[in-house]
């Protein structure tokens, strides 16, 4: 909670060294629920680099027991304690602080600092939980060595894990024991972590490729031990794959997961002892989709890779937090990928990645709460866990290694450790070190870390028979943002030309180095320029930015008959499913119109011979037919209108995939018994396109059903032998309207010991067309539903925000009393939770007139609750500045 009166904004150009470095850490944690205390030992010296003598500390929520400095304790006088600071001015140049402080993990509902989850003590430090545990210098730029003594009951907490090696462990009195951990590595505070616990572990020793054996080890709740298997084999494909990829050893000899069914994010990278989100570890067949099965090995991959890009080489402040993060999304997509391992397997990933960016990105960067990758300012830091930070940061690592190619990024990477290891550094010196490395100027690059939007590059194209060239005419605008004048960005754009029989043309540009190749990558860094092709014997149509190698908005005046030759031909196929999206756009942005117009609806046969012939197409990975056939969701349609009418882009929508559906009925049903899998679960790529393929046929299918389609979907959901086939038949049967209810309620009962499968369940019906905010008011009364569990509150809260627009926006706005009444609900409990739902409602400056009254009521009332949290201040005042 917000104890001062207004939120202070922090900005980057204030930045200062930390007056004082700290050398050594000793915790000490008597942990009790009600009154756990801490002992902190912690030696710190003057920093050279500062003119301050004052040593500044932070804490919160915490109760000062006791303060030593040098041996003797300080008294009222010697110290100031102002709000979340302690300061002790003019201080001697070395210094050994004991501070004892008390504070009551069970009341801790905002699951940063130290909490109980289920009975177990865990901790969450990022970005500034390190504070709610002890009074400490909690800036990322302050790097220590730790040392953790942990005391509990040794009946209740079995289990005590920190950060490193464990050094000691042993009985105490009173039924209590003790484990001593000591971490070789220095590391700021956001990086430290405890678990003590009453869990089991799968455990596994591996030999890294240079021959030093490690323990790896899965912690879990008892029953849930044959849920690991799957975290643990990405874990050990983590390892060596950045052995393989990047020549990055594990550099301690113990590494643990632990899951937690409490967790306000994904997971976290403390060192040696990432905490993950049940979400994220547990897995078998019969409760984890083939969703879940990706979004495991992508999330033990990313918290691994931070070990080196996150705990080896740091942030210097929170400004450059996207150094970690964009780096490290960067990091994970490519193993994603290399998992997969074929070319069409990468592209099927990277269109996901394009669809992400699209659905919350893009939004966000025109938003209220736009920010461009490095931020400048914040009032809250745990706002600034964006799509931003983490997806365009990504994108931006990925354009360096379009620039200078894989091994050009390589050499890089190495540059980057070979400088800064054991360091806290900005975003600037991992581009100084792309740049070095290869000899290149990476100056103009720098915009795509300051200046935040989403860039427009637009395209022209010119032919000459005569000449036999063709001329690209590029063009980049990017809207100035209030407080911002945006400057040319430096934009990779891959081009491949096709000719009439689809094939790519041999290209020749007026650069020397690029003969013949297929795809050549254009550097645009001017406001304008003309890249000219030689000897195009015939008029090509053109590929613009294949691969999406720039997270960009491309126009380009595409006739039908070329969107058309590209969706059947593009050897590129990212742009051959981009092909297929704007041909579905255009007709979608019509129909939206027609609708809103009360005219009559229709739907060409061109377009549904196209995807027809892509359906059918078995030259073609089934997973990426499956994303070809995906039409643009509600919310991507609605940033392509001026004045968004939620419902019409539903009637609109649904109207595509009924006429679809009815047309195409004969090839879905052969896709769908064509695409089975049986025998044994396995979550491979191939098999989980084949399920993704059968099941949006099934959804088709479902649309108008008559009785053979109602009993191809039960069947499937009482027969079926993995999550992933239940679950979908359960949505279409859900989305058909058709005796859901007892289905519902039967898979329930088969999983009701399940979190994670009633997560699944409360989300399936959140997202139903049918589903409106009464019918959430009364789940909300299920008794499994909870406010204080995250996952449980986003399965149905943020599921019906975000993922059920045309509901969410009902005419009368009383779903939007339903999100204020939420927010602060929520806000009482866990600020960082509350504040994401807040953002449900970013974008309310575009929907019709009466939609945004209504929506500025409601968060007029959420601004005027007494008792915000500084995240929801900061999320509301911005959406209504
Ligand atoms: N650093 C974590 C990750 O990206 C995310 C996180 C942030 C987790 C803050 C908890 C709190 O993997
Ligand atoms: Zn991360």
């Amino acid at each position: 909670m917000r104890t001062d009166s207004s939120p202070q904004t922090i900005f980057r150009k204030d930045y200062l060294p930390p007056s004082y470095l700290v050398d050594t850490v000793e915790l000490g944690f008597d942990l009790d629920p009600a009154r756990t205390i801490v002992a902190n030992r912690v030696t710190l010296r003057h920093n050279p680099l500062s003119k301050s003598r004052d040593i500044v500390l932070h804490g919160e929520e915490l109760e000062l027991v006791q303060l030593r400095m040098n041996g003797k304790p300080l008294q009222a006088g010697q110290y100031e304690l102002n709000g979340n600071t302690l300061t002790i001015r003019k201080a001697p140049l070395a210094v050994v602080l004991e501070i004892e402080t008390l504070t009551a993990p069970a009341k801790n509902t905002t699951l940063s600092g130290l909490y109980v989850s289920n009975g177990n003590f865990f901790t969450q430090c990022e970005a500034e939980g390190f504070r709610r545990i002890t009074y400490f210098p909690d800036r990322p730029d302050v790097m220590a060595k730790y040392t953790v003594m942990l005391r509990a009951d040794k009946a209740l907490y079995p289990v005590l894990l920190s950060n490193g090696n464990l050094v000691e462990q042993g009985e105490l009195d009173d039924g209590r024991h003790y484990a001593k951990w000591e971490d070789p590595f220095k590391k700021p505070s956001y990086l430290f972590a405890l678990v003590a616990a009453r869990l089991v572990c799968q455990e596994e020793r591996y030999t890294l490729q240079s021959g030093r054996e490690v323990l790896l080890q899965v912690w879990v709740e008892e029953g849930n031990l044959d849920k690991t298997d799957y975290a643990m084999q990405s874990l050990k494909n983590s390892i060596r794959w950045d052995e393989e990829r990047f020549g990055l050893e594990l550099d301690l000899d113990r590494f643990m997961i632990v899951a937690v069914g409490d967790f306000n994010m994904g997971a976290m990278e403390n060192k040696g002892l990432n905490i993950f989100n049940t979400k994220f570890v547990l897995a078998n067949p019969r409760v984890a989709t083939d969703v879940d099965y990706a979004g495991i090995e992508a999330v033990v991959g990313h918290e691994y890779f931070h070990n080196w890009t996150g705990n080896r080489v740091t942030c210097r402040d929170w400004f450059q937090l996207s150094l970690k993060e964009g780096l490290t999304v960067f990091r994970d997509q490519e193993f994603s990928a290399d998992m997969i391992g074929t070319d069409s397997g990468r592209a099927v990933t990277r269109i996901d990645q394009v669809r992400t960016l699209r659905q919350a990105q893009f939004p966000e960067d025109a938003g209220p709460m736009a920010h461009p990758v490095r931020p400048d300012s914040f009032v809250e830091i745990n706002n600034f866990y964006t799509v931003t930070i983490y997806e365009k940061g990504a994108e931006v690592v990925r354009m360096y290694q379009t620039l200078v190619g894989r091994d050009g990024f390589r050499k890089g990477m190495d540059l980057y450790f070979a400088r800064h290891d054991g360091q806290a550094v900005e975003c600037d010196d991992f581009r100084a070190a792309m740049a070095d490395a290869n000899g290149r100027d990476l100056s103009q690059f720098e915009r795509w870390y300051s200046q935040a939007g989403t860039p427009v590059v637009r395209a022209e194209t010119r032919y000459d028979a005569a000449a036999k060239t063709f001329d690209i005419t590029l063009r980049q605008h990017c809207a100035a943002s209030a407080d911002q004048q945006q400057l040319p960005f430096h934009i990779p754009v891959a081009v491949g030309l096709l000719g009439a029989d689809g094939r790519d043309l041999p290209l020749k540009t007026d650069a020397q180095d690029r003969q013949g190749h297929a795809t050549v990558v254009l550097e645009l860094r001017r406001e304008e320029q003309t890249f000219r092709f030689h000897d195009i014997a015939e008029r090509p149509t053109p590929s613009i930015l294949r691969d999406f190698s720039a997270p960009v908005v491309l126009e380009y005046d595409y006739s039908d008959a070329e969107l058309l030759h590209l969706f059947s031909h593009d050897s590129d196929p990212v742009n051959r499913w981009e092909a297929g999206q704007r041909l579905a756009m255009a007709r979608l942005l019509k129909l939206t119109a027609a609708v809103a117009a009360g005219a009559p609806l229709t739907l060409d046969d061109t377009f549904i011979a196209a995807q027809r012939a892509l359906l059918v197409d078995d030259s073609l990975d089934p997973a990426f037919r499956e994303l070809a056939l995906i039409l643009p969701s509600e919310t991507i349609i609605a940033e392509r209108m001026a004045v968004v009418e939620p419902q019409a882009i539903h009637t609109a929508r649904q109207f595509m995939r009924r006429t679809l559906a009815a047309a195409l009925k004969p090839e879905l049903l052969a896709q769908y018994h064509a695409n089975q899998t049986p025998g044994a679960y396995s979550p491979d790529a191939l098999s989980a396109g084949k399920r993704a393929l059968k099941n949006l046929a099934l959804a088709y299918l479902l649309i108008a059903p008559r009785e053979a389609e109602l009993a191809l979907a039960r069947r499937q959901f009482a027969e079926a032998g993995n999550m992933t086939d239940r679950a979908a038949a359960l949505v279409a049967l859900i989305h058909s309207g058709s005796d859901a209810g007892a289905h519902l309620h039967s898979f329930y009962q088969d999983f009701e010991q399940e979190a994670l499968v009633v997560d699944k369940w409360f989300a399936m019906q959140a997202a139903a067309p049918g589903t409106d905010v009464a019918a959430v008011r009364q789940l909300m009364e299920h008794p499994a539903f909870t406010l204080k569990n995250p996952n449980r509150a986003r399965s149905l809260i943020f599921n019906f925000t975000n993922g059920n627009p045309s509901q969410f926006h009902a005419a009368d706005g009383s779903a939007y009393e339903f999100w204020a009444e939420h927010v602060i609900k929520l806000d009482a409990l866990n600020p960082q939770v509350a504040a994401r739902l807040a953002r449900s409602m970013d974008r309310w400056r575009r929907y019709t007139p009466a939609l945004q009254a209504h929506m500025q009521r409601a968060l007029e009332r959420v601004a005027a609750h007494a008792r915000l949290s500084n995240d929801v201040l900061e999320v509301v005042s911005k959406a209504l500045a």
